[in-house]
C-alpha cells in the first residue's frame, strides 16, 4: 500500500521569479509528512499510468486549479480589532494613541486569545498559509499565538516585541527593562523550539525589535546576540517612513539598515518590513547578508511617505516579499496587496503631480505585473524566510489554495476570448475574493473547507 497522497488539477506557479509556469492537469504527488515528492506533467511519459494507479485524495474540476498558499511576511496580529481604523493620522500619532493602548490589552490573555483565534482563521481562509507575525511585549500572549497557529495548522513565525527604552516609550506599555526585554525574549525562544517538536508544520520563534526607535543600544545589541546565538528569523521595520529614517541618522550618523548591521540584526533569515527609504548601499548590505524585505504595499500608501523602488531593488538582487502589515495595511488579503503593489509602482513610473512635464513626472522602469507581484506573495516570501515554501514542486511543502473560478458567489467568467494560461490567472488575481478560496491546505493538511462554513 502506498503512503504517498496524490492531488491532480492545474497548477499556475513561479519557480523561477515573476515568471509564470502553468501546468495543466498536472498529478501532485505528496508524502506523509506533506512534502512535495513529485510533480508529474500531463507530457510525461508515466503520466496516464501514474493517474490510473493514484488514490487521488483530490482531483480539480474545470475552472478549478492549485495555487501556492501565500506567504505574509508582515502581520501585527494584536492590531486586528484596528484594522480600517485611525488611518487619518500619522504614524506616530496613530501609534501613540490607538496601537499602543490596544496593545497593551494583550497582558490580558482571554483577550488575546479571542483575536488571535479569529485573525489565524481569517488569514487562513484567504489563502495565507504562511505568516511572519509581531505579537507584543507580553511573553504569555505571544506564546499563546504561536499555540494557535499550531492548532489551526498555519505556519506561523512568530515574535515578542521588544520596546525597551523607558525614554521612547509609554509606561504603560514597555519592557519592564532590557535585562526582562532580553530575559523573557530569550525564554520565548525556547518555548517556541520546545512547542515546535508537536507542529508538522512550523512554528518558529522570531527575535523582533520594533523599530530601532523604541530600543536601546543594549537592547539592539542583545536580541543581535539572541539571533545569532540561536540562529534564528529576525524582524524589525526599517526605513518605514521619513520620520524613522531622518530618526536613526540623527541618533546613529547612519541608515536604518547599517545600524541593524552593526547590531548584528541584519542576516540571513532576517525580514525587514517597509524598506521604503534604502538606498541601493542599503541594498547592497540586504544582499551580502542575505536579509530580505517585506513589502507592505497597502500600508505605505498611508505611512511611507512614498513609493519604494521595488523593481530596482529586484533587479539589484534584494530578496523581496509581500505582507499587509495589518493594521497599518487595513486588509488582511494578500490578494488587495498584489493589487495594490502593481498599482502604487505604476503610479511610481508614471508620477503624481500633473502640473509637471509628463517626461519629469516619474520613475522610469518602476512598474512592476501583476505576475511579478504574485511570485512576491509566495516564490518571494519562501526565499525572504528561507523555507522551501511558495513554490508547487519536489521538496516543498504542499501549502496551496483551490481556487474556483465557476463559484456561483461569485464566478469569474473569461467566455471563451481571455483562455490564456496567463489571463486565466489574472483574472483570479485581480478579482477572485473569499468566494473563489474554495480550500486551504498547509503542509499536506487541510486547513480551511468553504463546503463546510
Ligand atoms: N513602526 C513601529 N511600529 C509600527 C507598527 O506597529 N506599524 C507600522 N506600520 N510601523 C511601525
Ligand atoms: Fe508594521
Amino acid at each position: 500500500m502506498t503512503t504517498e497522497s496524490y492531488f491532480k488539477g492545474d497548477v499556475f506557479h513561479t519557480p523561477t521569479d515573476g515568471k509564470l509556469e502553468f501546468l495543466e492537469d498536472a498529478l501532485i504527488q505528496v508524502d506523509p509528512a506533506g512534502i512535495i515528492t513529485k510533480v508529474i506533467k500531463k507530457t510525461d511519459k508515466q503520466y496516464e499510468k501514474a493517474c490510473q494507479q493514484a488514490d487521488i485524495t483530490l482531483s480539480l474540476s474545470k475552472g478549478q486549479c492549485f495555487l501556492p498558499g501565500f506567504v505574509d511576511l508582515h502581520v501585527h496580529a494584536p492590531q486586528w480589532p484596528q484594522a480600517g481604523i485611525a488611518l487619518d493620522e500619522p504614524l506616530n500619532v496613530w501609534l501613540d494613541e490607538c496601537t499602543f493602548p490596544l496593545e497593551a490589552k494583550y497582558a490580558d490573555t482571554d483577550f488575546a486569545q479571542q483575536v488571535y483565534e479569529d485573525l489565524v482563521t481569517q488569514l487562513l481562509s484567504r489563502g495565507t498559509t504562511t505568516v511572519l507575525y509581531f505579537a507584543t511585549i507580553h511573553l504569555e500572549a505571544s506564546l499563546l499565538l504561536a499555540k494557535i497557529c499550531v492548532e489551526k495548522g498555519q505556519r506561523g513565525l512568530v515574535g515578542k516585541v521588544v520596546m525597551d527604552d523607558p525614554q521612547a516609550n509609554p509606561d504603560f506599555y514597555r519592557d519592564a527593562s532590557t535585562e526582562a526585554a532580553l530575559q523573557e525574549t530569550e525564554q520565548f525562544i525556547q518555548s517556541i523550539q520546545k512547542l515546535a517538536e508537536s507542529a508538522p508544520q512550523g512554528v518558529y520563534p522570531v527575535v523582533t525589535p520594533r523599530f530601532v526607535p523604541s530600543c536601546t543600544d543594549e537592547g539592539l545589541a542583545g536580541l543581535g546576540a539572541l539571533a545569532q546565538k540561536y540562529d534564528i528569523h529576525v524582524q524589525t521595520h526599517c526605513s518605514e517612513g521619513q520620520w524613522e529614517h531622518d530618526f536613526v541618522q540623527e541618533r546613529f550618523g547612519k541608515t536604518d539598515t547599517e545600524v541593524l548591521k552593526d547590531f548584528g540584526l541584519l542576516k540571513e533569515k532576517a525580514v525587514m518590513a517597509h524598506g521604503n527609504f534604502i538606498s541601493p548601499q542599503d541594498g547592497a548590505l540586504f544582499i551580502e547578508t542575505g536579509a530580505a524585505v517585506a513589502h507592505c504595499p497597502i500600508s505605505n500608501a498611508y505611512f511611507a511617505n512614498g513609493v519604494i523602488p521595488i523593481k530596482q531593488l529586484k533587479k539589484q538582487g534584494v530578496t523581496i516579499g509581500l505582507g499587509t502589515d495589518i493594521s497599518g495595511g487595513f486588509s488582511p488579503s494578500l490578494y488587495d496587496n498584489i493589487k495594490q503593489a502593481v498599482m502604487s509602482s505604476r503610479m511610481l513610473e508614471d508620477g503624481v503631480d500633473v502640473t509637471r512635464a509628463q517626461h519629469e513626472r516619474g520613475v522610469a522602469d518602476s512598474r512592476i505585473s501583476v505576475i511579478d507581484a504574485f511570485s512576491l506573495a509566495t516564490k518571494g516570501g519562501g526565499d525572504a524566510l528561507q523555507l522551501p515554501i511558495g513554490v508547487i514542486k519536489e521538496g516543498y511543502a504542499f501549502d496551496v489554495q483551490v481556487i474556483d473560478s465557476r463559484n456561483q458567489g461569485n464566478p469569474l467568467p473569461d467566455f471563451g476570448v481571455f483562455t490564456t494560461s496567463e489571463a486565466r490567472l489574472q483574472k483570479i488575481l485581480y478579482l477572485a475574493t473569499m468566494q473563489n478560496i474554495r480550500q486551504v491546505w498547509v503542509q499536506g493538511k487541510k486547513v480551511h473547507d468553504k463546503q463546510g462554513e
